[in-house]
Protein backbone atom coordinates (compact mmCIF):
# COMPACT_ATOMS: atom_id res chain seq x y z
CA UNK A 1 0.00 0.00 0.00
CA UNK A 2 1.58 3.28 -0.63
CA UNK A 3 2.19 5.54 2.09
CA UNK A 4 -0.09 9.02 2.22
CA UNK A 5 2.44 11.90 1.72
CA UNK A 6 1.65 12.95 5.26
CA UNK A 7 2.60 9.69 6.80
CA UNK A 8 5.68 9.05 4.62
CA UNK A 9 8.18 11.60 6.67
CA UNK A 10 6.44 10.44 10.37
CA UNK A 11 8.75 9.46 12.74
CA UNK A 12 9.63 8.41 16.50
CA UNK A 13 12.76 9.66 18.44
CA UNK A 14 13.01 9.07 22.14
CA UNK A 15 9.58 8.61 23.01
CA UNK A 16 8.40 11.54 20.27
CA UNK A 17 6.30 10.78 17.83
CA UNK A 18 6.82 13.69 15.19
CA UNK A 19 4.64 14.34 11.81
CA UNK A 20 8.28 15.04 10.35
CA UNK A 21 12.09 14.55 11.15
CA UNK A 22 12.70 18.21 11.27
CA UNK A 23 13.50 19.44 14.73
CA UNK A 24 14.29 23.16 15.14
CA UNK A 25 17.17 23.46 16.66
CA UNK A 26 18.28 25.19 20.26
CA UNK A 27 18.95 28.78 19.88
CA UNK A 28 17.22 29.59 17.38
CA UNK A 29 13.91 31.34 17.52
CA UNK A 30 13.32 29.12 20.60
CA UNK A 31 12.90 32.79 23.11
CA UNK A 32 9.30 33.11 22.87
CA UNK A 33 6.20 31.42 22.25
CA UNK A 34 5.09 33.13 19.31
CA UNK A 35 8.34 32.43 17.62
CA UNK A 36 7.81 28.88 18.05
CA UNK A 37 4.74 29.05 16.94
CA UNK A 38 6.30 30.44 13.20
CA UNK A 39 8.60 27.11 13.53
CA UNK A 40 5.49 25.14 13.39
CA UNK A 41 3.95 27.14 10.56
CA UNK A 42 6.68 26.63 8.35
CA UNK A 43 6.49 22.56 8.45
CA UNK A 44 8.76 21.79 11.82
CA UNK A 45 8.32 18.59 13.26
CA UNK A 46 9.34 19.41 17.04
CA UNK A 47 10.94 22.66 18.33
CA UNK A 48 13.55 23.19 21.03
CA UNK A 49 13.79 26.13 23.21
CA UNK A 50 16.61 28.51 23.32
CA UNK A 51 18.56 27.00 26.62
CA UNK A 52 17.04 28.17 29.95
CA UNK A 53 18.79 28.63 32.97
CA UNK A 54 17.62 29.62 36.63
CA UNK A 55 18.65 33.32 36.41
CA UNK A 56 18.06 35.72 33.58
CA UNK A 57 21.38 36.16 31.85
CA UNK A 58 22.11 38.67 29.78
CA UNK A 59 24.76 37.03 27.69
CA UNK A 60 27.64 38.39 26.03
CA UNK A 61 28.06 42.07 24.40
CA UNK A 62 28.02 42.72 20.67
CA UNK A 63 29.45 41.27 18.30
CA UNK A 64 28.13 37.90 19.16
CA UNK A 65 27.40 36.33 15.52
CA UNK A 66 30.05 36.41 12.76
CA UNK A 67 28.56 35.69 9.31
CA UNK A 68 31.64 32.83 7.43
CA UNK A 69 30.98 31.97 3.59
CA UNK A 70 30.40 28.36 5.03
CA UNK A 71 28.91 28.90 8.21
CA UNK A 72 28.52 30.96 11.60
CA UNK A 73 30.57 31.54 14.47
CA UNK A 74 28.39 32.67 17.79
CA UNK A 75 29.23 33.58 21.27
CA UNK A 76 25.75 34.96 22.68
CA UNK A 77 26.64 33.89 26.29
CA UNK A 78 23.31 31.71 26.94
CA UNK A 79 20.79 34.71 27.19
CA UNK A 80 17.89 33.67 28.52
CA UNK A 81 15.03 34.74 30.72
CA UNK A 82 15.61 32.41 33.68
CA UNK A 83 13.09 29.93 34.79
CA UNK A 84 10.40 31.90 35.87
CA UNK A 85 9.76 34.15 33.31
CA UNK A 86 10.37 31.59 30.96
CA UNK A 87 7.77 29.05 31.97
CA UNK A 88 4.95 31.73 31.62
CA UNK A 89 6.26 31.39 27.90
CA UNK A 90 6.60 28.04 27.28
CA UNK A 91 2.98 27.24 28.74
CA UNK A 92 1.87 29.49 26.60
CA UNK A 93 3.71 27.51 23.59
CA UNK A 94 2.49 24.13 25.02
CA UNK A 95 -0.88 25.30 25.02
CA UNK A 96 -0.95 27.16 21.33
CA UNK A 97 1.59 24.46 19.30
CA UNK A 98 0.60 21.08 18.40
CA UNK A 99 3.42 19.53 17.85
CA UNK A 100 6.36 18.54 20.20
CA UNK A 101 8.24 21.06 22.15
CA UNK A 102 11.25 20.22 23.56
CA UNK A 103 12.84 22.19 26.68
CA UNK A 104 16.50 23.12 26.59
CA UNK A 105 17.76 22.75 30.21
CA UNK A 106 21.14 24.46 31.35
CA UNK A 107 22.59 25.40 35.18
CA UNK A 108 26.03 25.48 36.81
CA UNK A 109 25.50 22.38 38.45
CA UNK A 110 23.69 19.05 37.98
CA UNK A 111 21.47 20.16 40.48
CA UNK A 112 20.43 23.54 39.01
CA UNK A 113 20.07 21.89 35.68
CA UNK A 114 17.67 18.87 37.59
CA UNK A 115 15.72 22.09 38.54
CA UNK A 116 15.52 23.98 36.10
CA UNK A 117 14.64 20.66 34.35
CA UNK A 118 11.83 19.62 36.62
CA UNK A 119 10.11 23.26 35.97
CA UNK A 120 10.05 23.22 32.31
CA UNK A 121 8.42 19.48 32.36
CA UNK A 122 5.82 21.03 34.52
CA UNK A 123 5.39 23.99 32.61
CA UNK A 124 4.46 21.66 29.58
CA UNK A 125 7.32 20.40 27.83
CA UNK A 126 7.08 16.88 25.70
CA UNK A 127 10.82 16.72 26.44
CA UNK A 128 14.12 17.91 28.04
CA UNK A 129 17.24 18.05 26.39
CA UNK A 130 20.59 18.75 28.89
CA UNK A 131 22.95 21.50 27.10
CA UNK A 132 26.41 20.41 28.66
CA UNK A 133 28.26 20.82 25.55
CA UNK A 134 27.89 24.98 25.17
CA UNK A 135 31.89 25.11 23.71
CA UNK A 136 32.36 28.52 25.24
CA UNK A 137 30.72 29.43 28.70
CA UNK A 138 32.87 28.56 31.70
CA UNK A 139 30.18 26.14 33.96
CA UNK A 140 27.84 25.30 31.60
CA UNK A 141 29.75 23.26 28.79
CA UNK A 142 32.74 21.30 28.30
CA UNK A 143 33.95 21.39 31.78
CA UNK A 144 30.81 18.78 32.19
CA UNK A 145 30.15 18.07 28.97
CA UNK A 146 33.73 15.98 27.96
CA UNK A 147 33.75 13.91 30.73
CA UNK A 148 31.22 10.66 30.95
CA UNK A 149 31.71 10.39 34.69
CA UNK A 150 30.49 13.75 35.01
CA UNK A 151 27.84 13.51 31.84
CA UNK A 152 26.58 10.16 34.10
CA UNK A 153 26.27 11.98 37.29
CA UNK A 154 24.43 14.83 35.34
CA UNK A 155 21.98 13.09 33.04
CA UNK A 156 21.23 10.58 36.62
CA UNK A 157 20.51 13.55 38.23
CA UNK A 158 18.44 15.12 36.22
CA UNK A 159 16.71 12.09 35.28
CA UNK A 160 15.50 12.16 38.66
CA UNK A 161 13.17 15.45 38.06
CA UNK A 162 11.76 14.43 35.38
CA UNK A 163 9.05 11.57 33.88
CA UNK A 164 9.03 13.00 29.82
CA UNK A 165 11.48 11.96 27.47
CA UNK A 166 15.60 12.92 28.20
CA UNK A 167 17.90 13.88 25.45
CA UNK A 168 21.43 15.11 25.78
CA UNK A 169 23.23 17.63 23.84
CA UNK A 170 26.72 16.27 23.15
CA UNK A 171 30.27 17.82 22.50
CA UNK A 172 31.73 16.45 19.14
CA UNK A 173 35.21 18.26 21.16
CA UNK A 174 36.49 14.92 22.75
CA UNK A 175 38.36 12.20 21.76
CA UNK A 176 35.55 9.39 22.11
CA UNK A 177 32.18 11.03 21.70
CA UNK A 178 30.94 7.09 21.93
CA UNK A 179 31.81 7.14 25.56
CA UNK A 180 29.98 9.94 26.39
CA UNK A 181 26.74 8.63 24.77
CA UNK A 182 26.96 5.34 26.15
CA UNK A 183 27.08 7.05 29.89
CA UNK A 184 24.31 9.13 29.15
CA UNK A 185 22.32 6.13 28.13
CA UNK A 186 23.60 4.53 31.24
CA UNK A 187 22.20 7.30 33.29
CA UNK A 188 18.94 7.26 32.04
CA UNK A 189 18.31 9.14 28.66
CA UNK A 190 16.12 8.61 26.20
CA UNK A 191 18.12 9.92 23.35
CA UNK A 192 21.16 12.31 22.18
CA UNK A 193 21.31 15.28 20.11
CA UNK A 194 25.03 15.52 17.96
CA UNK A 195 25.94 17.65 17.92
CA UNK A 196 26.65 21.37 19.55
CA UNK A 197 28.70 23.67 18.08
CA UNK A 198 32.42 23.47 17.54
CA UNK A 199 34.83 25.58 19.27
CA UNK A 200 36.56 28.79 17.24
CA UNK A 201 37.65 32.15 16.33
CA UNK A 202 37.61 34.78 14.14
CA UNK A 203 39.97 37.25 13.36
CA UNK A 204 39.61 40.50 11.61
CA UNK A 205 42.91 41.07 9.38
CA UNK A 206 41.89 44.88 9.20
CA UNK A 207 41.51 45.46 13.07
CA UNK A 208 43.82 42.90 14.15
CA UNK A 209 41.76 41.43 16.52
CA UNK A 210 39.23 38.63 17.22
CA UNK A 211 35.56 39.72 16.20
CA UNK A 212 33.00 38.35 18.45
CA UNK A 213 33.35 39.94 21.93
CA UNK A 214 33.89 36.66 23.53
CA UNK A 215 36.92 36.15 21.83
CA UNK A 216 35.97 32.33 21.23
CA UNK A 217 32.49 31.18 20.00
CA UNK A 218 30.79 27.53 18.66
CA UNK A 219 31.34 27.35 14.59
CA UNK A 220 27.64 26.19 13.42
CA UNK A 221 26.64 25.82 9.44
CA UNK A 222 28.00 23.40 6.33
CA UNK A 223 31.67 23.22 7.62
CA UNK A 224 30.49 21.13 10.32
CA UNK A 225 28.14 18.85 8.72
CA UNK A 226 30.81 16.13 8.15
CA UNK A 227 31.60 16.00 11.76
CA UNK A 228 27.91 15.80 12.85
CA UNK A 229 27.50 12.94 10.37
CA UNK A 230 30.40 11.13 11.59
CA UNK A 231 29.29 12.07 15.53
CA UNK A 232 25.87 10.61 14.66
CA UNK A 233 27.22 7.48 12.89
CA UNK A 234 29.18 6.62 16.45
CA UNK A 235 26.64 7.78 18.87
CA UNK A 236 23.28 5.75 17.27
CA UNK A 237 24.40 2.35 18.38
CA UNK A 238 23.64 3.51 21.79
CA UNK A 239 20.22 5.44 21.68
CA UNK A 240 17.84 7.27 19.46
CA UNK A 241 19.69 10.72 18.09
CA UNK A 242 18.53 13.67 16.68
CA UNK A 243 21.37 14.74 14.33
CA UNK A 244 22.39 18.37 14.30
CA UNK A 245 25.07 20.33 12.30
CA UNK A 246 25.30 21.78 9.11
CA UNK A 247 21.75 20.88 7.45
CA UNK A 248 20.57 22.74 4.53
CA UNK A 249 19.23 20.93 2.01
CA UNK A 250 17.29 17.16 1.59
CA UNK A 251 20.40 15.53 0.44
CA UNK A 252 22.43 16.80 4.18
CA UNK A 253 19.15 15.59 6.01
CA UNK A 254 18.84 12.09 4.15
CA UNK A 255 22.88 11.78 5.09
CA UNK A 256 22.19 12.37 8.65
CA UNK A 257 19.21 9.81 8.60
CA UNK A 258 21.56 7.35 6.73
CA UNK A 259 24.28 7.92 9.33
CA UNK A 260 21.79 6.66 12.28
CA UNK A 261 19.64 9.71 13.12
CA UNK A 262 16.11 9.32 13.58
CA UNK A 263 15.36 12.84 13.39
CA UNK A 264 17.05 16.07 12.15
CA UNK A 265 18.06 19.26 13.78
CA UNK A 266 18.10 22.40 11.84
CA UNK A 267 19.46 25.52 13.06
CA UNK A 268 21.69 27.94 11.25
CA UNK A 269 19.90 27.04 7.94
CA UNK A 270 17.22 28.83 9.58
CA UNK A 271 19.30 32.15 10.53
CA UNK A 272 20.50 32.27 7.06
CA UNK A 273 17.84 30.92 5.01
CA UNK A 274 14.75 31.43 6.54
CA UNK A 275 12.23 29.01 7.66
CA UNK A 276 11.28 28.05 4.38
CA UNK A 277 13.75 25.07 5.10
CA UNK A 278 11.57 23.03 6.74
CA UNK A 279 9.28 22.63 3.72
CA UNK A 280 11.78 22.80 1.13
CA UNK A 281 13.94 20.09 2.82
CA UNK A 282 10.23 18.12 3.05
CA UNK A 283 9.50 18.33 -0.27
CA UNK A 284 13.30 16.90 -1.08
CA UNK A 285 13.28 14.26 1.13
CA UNK A 286 9.54 12.84 0.06
CA UNK A 287 10.73 12.66 -3.27
CA UNK A 288 13.62 11.03 -2.72
CA UNK A 289 12.14 8.21 -0.50
CA UNK A 290 9.51 8.38 -3.21
CA UNK A 291 12.45 7.46 -5.86
CA UNK A 292 14.29 5.08 -3.47
CA UNK A 293 10.63 3.40 -2.54
CA UNK A 294 11.60 3.74 1.70
CA UNK A 295 9.86 4.92 4.25
CA UNK A 296 11.95 6.92 6.55
CA UNK A 297 12.18 4.37 9.30
CA UNK A 298 13.78 2.37 6.52
CA UNK A 299 15.97 4.51 5.45
CA UNK A 300 17.28 5.18 9.01
CA UNK A 301 20.85 3.90 9.94
CA UNK A 302 20.69 2.71 6.13
CA UNK A 303 24.38 3.85 5.17
CA UNK A 304 25.80 2.38 8.21
CA UNK A 305 28.68 -0.17 7.71
CA UNK A 306 27.72 -2.82 10.83
CA UNK A 307 24.12 -2.73 9.20
C1 LIG B 1 25.35 30.66 23.39
O1 LIG B 1 24.29 31.05 23.90
O2 LIG B 1 26.37 31.34 23.42
C2 LIG B 1 25.40 29.32 22.68
C3 LIG B 1 24.83 28.21 23.46
C4 LIG B 1 25.45 26.87 23.15
O3 LIG B 1 26.36 26.77 22.33
O4 LIG B 1 25.06 25.87 23.77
Amino acid sequence: MELEESDLLTTEVAGLRLRNPFVLASGILGNTASLLRRAEAAGAGAVTTKTILPEPTKGYENPVVVELPFGLINAMGLPNPGIDEFEIELREARSDLTIPIIASAGGGSPEEVAHVAGRLEDAGADAVEINASCPHVRRHGLEIGSSPELIEELVREVRGSVRVPLLVKLTPMVPDIASLARAAVRAGADGLTAINTVKAMYIDVEAMAPVLSNAVGGLSGPAIRPIAVRAVYEVSRFGDVIGTGGVETWRDAAEMLLAGARAVGIGTAVMTRGLRVFSEIGEGLTSYLRKKGLTLPELVGRGRRDC
